[in-house]
């Protein structure tokens, strides 16, 4: 198939490169004249394991250009992968949707031939329908259904794993308005083995929300037990791996600690309880989930002033800045509630972590970034708060440290603190 990708963020790059290794010709289109270039010259603008090497490979099926009108012209489906970002209150910001849809819309007008649309970015539910589907309809003067094909297809992405996610998913969501649309994105879909799922517009687009808050929640429960677990030394993550044979449970994403951060979690929470709010609804358990995830990076200063109380004048070392491992991604990283803390008291920072120190060094520009993970140990105090790989080689014999994310030999530590075992 002849695909066109709008928007070449992280999603939208996973999308083409792996649509152009399935065999389909690809056109990714961003407005951005300098990721294009990159594109095509094989570069993948973002990092992300694999996605060089699929770009590569698949020079002569993938390409990218600034030109929506020649890229959706000679296309059969459209994908938007245009970001959503979140307003002041958490709500998302629909502008560069509509812009695109129109855009998109407009070219539809002079195409003589059947063409789909597909909402990839998340929207909160109903968007789809009420939003798009109308400006879809408006600036094509086609109607959708029979003229022209929408579906929405929600992506489950994790980064640093996004390729072998998308080559590899547990199932794929169509929500579609007409059987045409739905055999289309099948078709597209067909050498997964995977179940498929057709749903209408507005329950594909809730089944990501439902997918991402649910797991949010589930982070936030088991570090909601293990904080109850500290108070008689029980270790969490045996608890865990009990909870997690049980088939109805599972083990993953119960590794407690200082919560979840990243780009999707937090902004599809609070997005979720934007809408819940414009809704008269309450949302209760998503609203302690995000109360819970608040909370527990200040956890660390808790137990970490039980052993310094006067934080002031003091060393304190972090490892690890980027929200998770294996990525230079610092949005919404566990690390920055700790270091507001830790500035407020008037402590001096060493931090040091393996990729997202340039990143934070832009945010905070007063701390000490160390060259190497070992210098990070000569403070009066080492915070954990990513789990990367190389942390596992230290020597933290005669140290302190107050682990955020169960470091299992850092408990060598002379004084050592898990905050949740
Ligand atoms: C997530 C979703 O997993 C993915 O399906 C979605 O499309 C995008 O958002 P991502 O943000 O890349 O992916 O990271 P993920 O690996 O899910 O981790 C998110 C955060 O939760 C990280 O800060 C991680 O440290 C934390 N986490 C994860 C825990 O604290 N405990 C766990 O057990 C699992």
């Amino acid at each position: 198939m002849r695909i066109t990708v709008i928007g070449t963020g992280y999603v939208g790059l996973v999308t083409g490169a792996c649509f152009a290794k399935l065999g389909h010709t690809v056109t990714c289109v961003d407005i951005d004249e300098e990721k294009v270039r990159k594109i095509n010259d094989g570069i993948p603008p973002i990092y992300e394991e694999g996605l060089e090497e699929i770009l590569k490979a698949n020079k002569n099926r993938i390409k990218a250009t600034a030109d929506h009108r020649s890229a959706i012209m000679s296309s059969d489906v459209t994908f938007i992968c245009v970001g959503t970002p979140s307003r002041k209150d958490g709500s998302i910001d629909l502008t560069f949707i509509k812009e695109t849809v129109i855009q998109t819309a407009t070219i539809l007008k002079e195409m003589n031939r059947w063409h789909l649309v597909v909402v990839k970015s998340t929207v909160v539910p109903g968007t789809t329908q009420n939003f798009v589907l109308p400006l879809l309809e408006q600036h094509s003067g086609k109607h959708v259904g029979t003229d022209v094909g929408l579906a929405m297809n929600p992506e489950f992405l994790k980064e640093g794993v996004a390729i072998p996610d998308f080559l590899n998913p547990d199932r794929i969501v169509i929500g579609s308005t007409d059987s045409k649309s739905t055999a289309t994105l099948k078709e597209l879909y067909k050498v997964f083995t995977c179940p498929i799922l057709v749903t209408n517009l507005s329950a594909a687009e809730m089944i990501k929300y439902a997918s991402n808050t649910f797991l949010a929640t589930k982070i936030s429960f088991i570090n909601e037990i293990g904080n109850l677990c500290k108070h008689l030394g029980i270790d969490t993550y045996q608890v865990a791996d009990g909870m997690g044979l049980d088939r109805r449970i599972g083990r993953a994403f119960l590794d407690s600690g200082i919560g979840y951060g990243g780009s999707c979690f937090p902004k599809d929470v609070n997005a979720l309880l934007a809408w819940a709010k414009k809704n008269k609804e309450n949302a209760r358990i998503t609203e302690s989930a995000r109360a819970v995830n608040n909370d527990q990076p200040l956890r660390l200063l808790r137990l970490l002033k039980k052993h310094i109380p006067k934080l002031r004048g003091k060393t304190i070392g972090i490892l690890g800045l980027a929200f998770k491992p294996n990525t230079d991604d610092i949005r919404e990283s566990r690390a920055i509630p700790i270091v507001q803390a830790l500035l407020k008291e008037g402590t001096t920072i060493k931090a040091y972590d393996p990729q997202a120190m340039p990143a934070f060094k832009k945010l905070y520009p007063q701390l000490t970034y160390c060259s190497t993970a070992e210098e990070v140990l000569s403070s009066d105090a080492i915070l954990i708060a990513t789990l990367w790989e190389e942390f596992t080689m230290l020597d933290y014999r005669g140290k302190t440290v107050i682990d955020g994310r169960r470091l299992e030999q850092a408990k060598n530590a002379q004084t050592y603190e898990g905050v949740c075992w």
